[in-house]
């Protein structure tokens, strides 16, 4: 059975948790409660196979920052979230996202002995060299809140498509998109 590790990323209150929720159990929690880690497994039929995917559903709040730090080399695939409704939170995914690259691309021992025979531009493009292999979707969340909308689509798609990876927006209020996310994430995972 494959197994797709799947982290949820983005600042807090952007619906990180809705999303997984909604795509765990098919309802909408209305409450904000911040999360700390919580992860959660479920079969799905991926393209006719069975296949298993774990989501972890990490804290956006500043003040988890380092424990939040810690889940992301365990992930195989990122849905960066932000709210349409915030444009602060949109900003905030790059640097989600040169928080998570060199922690998903270097290997895991490079981080206890670094490997001093490289230099600091060598490593810089060995990264550069992998980035485009992350699997990872940019998430636009609350679309159901349009009339409230700070992040143009135009202005997201081209962050994204600089990024080369997909674009998508999102409603864990009416399930738009929900499922297509988290498939299409589990597709770039496979494919890898
Ligand atoms: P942290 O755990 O602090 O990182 O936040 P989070 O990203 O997990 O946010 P959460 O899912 O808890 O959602 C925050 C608030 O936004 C909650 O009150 C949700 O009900 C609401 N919310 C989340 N997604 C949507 C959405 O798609 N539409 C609307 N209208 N509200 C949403
Ligand atoms: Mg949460």
């Amino acid at each position: 059975l494959a197994l797709h590790k799947v982290i949820m990323v983005g600042s807090g209150g952007v619906g990180k948790s809705a999303l997984t929720l909604q795509f765990m159990y098919d309802e909408f929690v209305e409450d904000y409660e911040p999360t700390k880690a919580d992860s959660y497994r479920k079969k799905v039929v991926l393209d006719g196979e069975e296949v298993q995917i774990d989501i972890l559903d990490t804290a956006g709040q500043e003040d988890y920052a380092a424990i939040r730090d810690n889940y992301f080399r365990s992930g195989e695939g990122f849905l960066l979230v932000f709210s349409i409704t915030e444009h602060e939170s949109f900003t905030a995914t790059a640097e989600f996202r040169c928080e998570l690259l060199p922690v998903a691309l270097l290997p895991y021992s490079s981080f206890l002995e670094p490997d001093y025979s490289l230099t600091k531009w060598e490593q810089i493009l060995r990264v550069k060299a992998e980035e485009d292999k992350i699997p990872l979707l940019v998430v636009g969340n609350k679309s159901d809140l349009e009339e409230r909308r700070q992040v143009p689509v135009e202005e997201a798609r081209s962050k994204a498509e600089e990024w080369g990876v997909q674009y998508v927006e999102t409603s864990a209020k009416t399930r738009a998109n929900v499922d297509k996310v988290f498939f299409d994430l589990m597709r770039e995972i496979r494919a890898k």
